[in-house]
């Protein structure tokens, strides 16, 4: 099978109403797309995805009101927060109804909902009559892809067409939560920071810190892993950092004194956590692609989206 990028919204409708799987762009990542409502489209991005069946899907669609016929329960807090931050990056986890293929779910009695903030996606969603079942369009395991030559690297032959729509502005996965007794839970941190969530939902509980979390089993502990030996650091530690000379350094704003300049890649030279976010994937891929001895990476700042790039950054460095 040949694999072609383009901008071609009707190829990409087209395909999925066969029941292919579609690349497609969202603001956070790209995702591996089928219909949702159709178990034989599912089962092939699980087998594309060589991801375990275990592992639930994210359904896209692109209004509250599409949502709604997926869900047995509506709490307020979950419509309160999809209203402030819907289109966006933000997944709700609900009580789904019997529309929805267990295969999606992996059997769980809740779905994940969301509605992604990328123009040439929600026009897709609006023309089709299904929604879409999208997991990150990356091998299990690997680090997600922001642009569609990221897909295209590592897909290329397996699926018929991607959704080019550029880079991802988010660049981190959604923040997933979950509602319990009127209380918001905080399942994996991601594009829409603890803060914003907060102020529209009051205090929540973050749960993600688990290292196989059965409500979320994407977030096992290791994850989003490059092949290349991995490492955090905290900013104390990498003030005196040992470092081999085939090796790279992964840092927010500022330069390491003593590390050479060249072997340094800062996310955000202006100190801005959003763009660092935007950047992360990519400079991890970029770094993995060098042959390196070892990449090291420097804890963030643990506000607004450096909580989500240190939980990557954490996954990353587990597996090795
Ligand atoms: O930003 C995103 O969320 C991207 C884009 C493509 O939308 N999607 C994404 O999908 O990150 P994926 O499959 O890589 O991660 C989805 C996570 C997994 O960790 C999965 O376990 C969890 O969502 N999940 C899905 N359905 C769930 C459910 N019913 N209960 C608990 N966790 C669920
Ligand atoms: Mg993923």
């Amino acid at each position: 099978m040949q694999t072609i990028i383009g901008k071609d919204l009707n190829e990409a409708k087209i395909l999925l109403q066969r029941n292919e799987v579609v690349g497609i762009p969202t603001e956070t990542v790209y995702g591996l797309a089928a219909n949702a409502l159709n178990s034989e489209a599912v089962l092939k991005i699980f087998t594309v995805k060589e991801r375990p069946h275990f592992d639930p899907l994210i359904v896209h669609t692109h209004a509250i009101g599409e949502i709604e016929k997926y869900v047995s329960e509506f709490p307020a807090k979950a419509r309160m927060l999809l209203e402030a931050f819907s289109p966006g990056p933000l997944t709700v986890l609900l009580k789904k109804t019997a529309v929805i293929p267990d295969l999606v779910t992996s059997g769980l009695d809740t779905v994940a909902m969301r509605i992604p903030k990328q123009e040439l996606s929600l026009q897709l969603l609006r023309q089709l009559d299904f929604p879409l079942a999208a997991p990150s369009a990356n091998p299990f395991g690997y680090i997600s892809p922001t642009s569609a030559a990221h897909v295209y690297h590592q897909l290329n032959g397996k699926i018929p067409y991607i959704l080019d729509g550029g880079s991802c502005q988010v660049g981190v996965e959604s923040t997933i939560v979950g509602f319990e007794n009127n209380q918001v839970i905080v399942y994996r941190l991601g594009g829409l920071s603890l803060e914003d969530l907060e102020r529209v939902a009051g205090t929540v509980i973050v749960n993600s810190i688990s290292s196989s979390n059965p409500v979320s089993p994407g977030l096992l502990k290791s994850h989003y892993a490059p092949r290349t030996p991995f490492r955090l650091v905290t900013a104390s530690e990498a003030a005196s950092l040992n470092l081999q000379k085939n090796s790279a350094v992964i840092g927010f704003n500022e330069w390491l004194p003593g590390v050479p300049k060249d072997q340094q890649f800062l996310l955000s030279e202006k100190g801005n956590l959003n763009e660092a976010a935007k950047n992360l994937f990519a400079v991890m891929r970029q770094l993995d692609q060098m042959q390196l001895d070892e990449i090291v990476a420097v804890e963030f700042p643990e506000i607004g989206l450096g909580k989500a790039i240190n939980d990557r950054l954490q996954r990353a460095a587990a597996k090795h």
